[in-house]
């Protein structure tokens, strides 16, 4: 669990992150902030495209903009997804399983405009997940 400052900060960052969101097509702008083990946080936002699949979620690009900034073996302690919404938003399918790459013992953590959140472990969220381990 991050500590309230780290929270703080994780929220202020996802925040900042979900204003810069490319989100023309759907209008859904959502940001993310990771924590890394080593106390280094990450953000990111969603980055949309005219061929919709090519979408890239807010979660997965923090975690790639971690791994672009050099982090070598990166280990997350913390997702945190923030959405200009009433209710929080859960990860979707293919970031739970980036997630899980870098984080299995993550805890992911999505705020809102509201005041409601949602708090998992990434085993909550894609629980029997193939993994890094699958490969050795
Ligand atoms: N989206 C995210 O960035 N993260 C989520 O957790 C859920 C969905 C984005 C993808 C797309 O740009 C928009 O939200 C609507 O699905």
């Amino acid at each position: 669990m991050p500590t309230p400052a780290q929270l703080r900060k994780l929220k202020a960052a996802a925040k900042t992150a979900a204003a810069r969101a490319y989100a023309p097509y759907s209008k859904f702008h959502v940001g993310a902030a990771v924590l890394t083990a080593s106390g280094k946080i990450y953000a990111g936002c969603n980055v949309e495209n005219a061929s919709y699949g090519l979408t890239n979620c807010a979660e997965r690009t923090a975690i790639f903009n971690a791994v672009a900034a050099g982090e070598r073996k990166l280990k997350l302690q913390c997702v945190v997804v923030y959405t200009p919404t009433d209710m929080p938003t859960a990860p979707c399918g293919a970031c739970r399983q980036v997630i899980n790459e870098f984080g299995p013992n993550a805890r992911i953590i999505s705020v809102c405009r509201g005041r409601g959140h949602i708090s998992s472990s990434t085993h909550e969220l894609l629980p029997g997940a193939f993994g890094p381990a699958d490969l050795a």
